[in-house]
């Protein structure tokens, strides 16, 4: 994410190599290139990001934001080890809601705000990769009054993407308006990196003391891991890839990377705001060829 937006896919996990031997199929870590996860910052022009830092916080003071994340366990993405029963997810929640409480729910939402209780399961009605995406207001009643924990409490999109399965596909999408009067530099920046086609770029933040919940964006058969791009120019959010059989952490030390969003990830709690700029699309073709020169041997 999700980081934002995983949508499950139904089959057996993953396929290929495990760095951490044998184990339940799509419980390893695939990584790329053998590695978990691949530090881009000796292919990429760093040099705008403190300007781009900057950029971004002021600017994230001027739009609208939404939270993200919440509803992983519903989503089927949290590995067995890690379901963290503390925290309410939105999916259950819906699912134990009285009529009622439905109604009022809806009454929050942007599309069906007339207060009737929605046909069929509300866990698969609402949110991220369903039919009827959150309102604001819902969001922040279901954090309220229900406690759901919505990992990502700062997200905003600069190239909108409705469903994960088109977030590496260009068409029809751009930066909006609002993205390209506040965020200029940002995208220059985006512009910049070695993509022939960018489907999906956002803003991702996590409030002081938060973590990201451990989820996976996608268990479907791959021939190859879906290409974007993680940039934290404070250098200061700490992901992780789960290895779900060993048991074991790998954390993530550069401000540029790429890893296998199919491979279990979070994102490790700190007493600080973090957030990071993931752009997806298609590496160019001479760009992942570099890479695989360097990290295949
Ligand atoms: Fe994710």
């Amino acid at each position: 994410m999700s980081e934002r937006a995983p949508r499950p896919e139904l089959c057996d996990g993953h396929r290929g190599d495990s760095l951490s031997g044998d184990g339940l199929p799509g419980d390893h870590v695939v990584g790329i290139f053998g590695r978990p996860y691949v530090d881009l910052e000796p292919y990429l022009d760093l040099s705008a990001l403190a300007e781009v830092h900057d950029e971004i916080c002021l600017g994230l003071t001027r739009v609208a934001l939404d939270y993200t994340g919440g509803s992983h366990r519903t989503l089927g993405i949290v590995p067995a080890s890690q379901r963290d029963m503390a925290y309410a997810d939105y999916g259950e929640v819906l699912r134990a809601m009285s009529p009622a409480e439905l109604a009022q729910f809806t009454a929050l939402g942007e599309r069906l705000g007339e207060g009737r209780a929605p046909e069929g399961d509300p866990g698969l009605t609402y949110g991220e990769e369903r039919e009827v995406p959150l309102s604001r207001r819902q969001m922040l009643w279901l954090e309220f009054r229900y406690g759901v924990y919505f990992p990502w409490k700062v997200y905003f999109e600069l190239i909108p993407n409705r469903y994960w399965s088109d977030k590496s596909r260009s068409e029809g999408k751009d930066f909006t308006r609002v993205a390209r009067s506040v965020f200029p530099k940002t995208i220059a920046f985006v512009k910049q990196l070695p993509f022939s086609a960018i489907g999906r770029c956002n803003l991702m933040g996590l409030a002081a003391n938060d973590h990201g919940t451990v989820h996976r964006d996608g268990a479907r058969e791959q021939t190859q891991p879906d290409h974007f791009i993680t940039v934290c120019p404070a250098g200061n959010k700490t992901l992780f890839l789960w290895d779900e059989v060993a048991r074991v952490k790998h954390p993530v030390g550069a401000r540029a990377y790429w890893f296998n969003d199919n491979d279990y990830h979070g994102v490790e709690a700190a007493p600080f705001f973090r957030y990071s700029l993931r752009v997806d699309g298609q590496f160019t073709p001479e760009f992942l060829d570099r890479l695989e020169r360097d990290h295949s041997a």
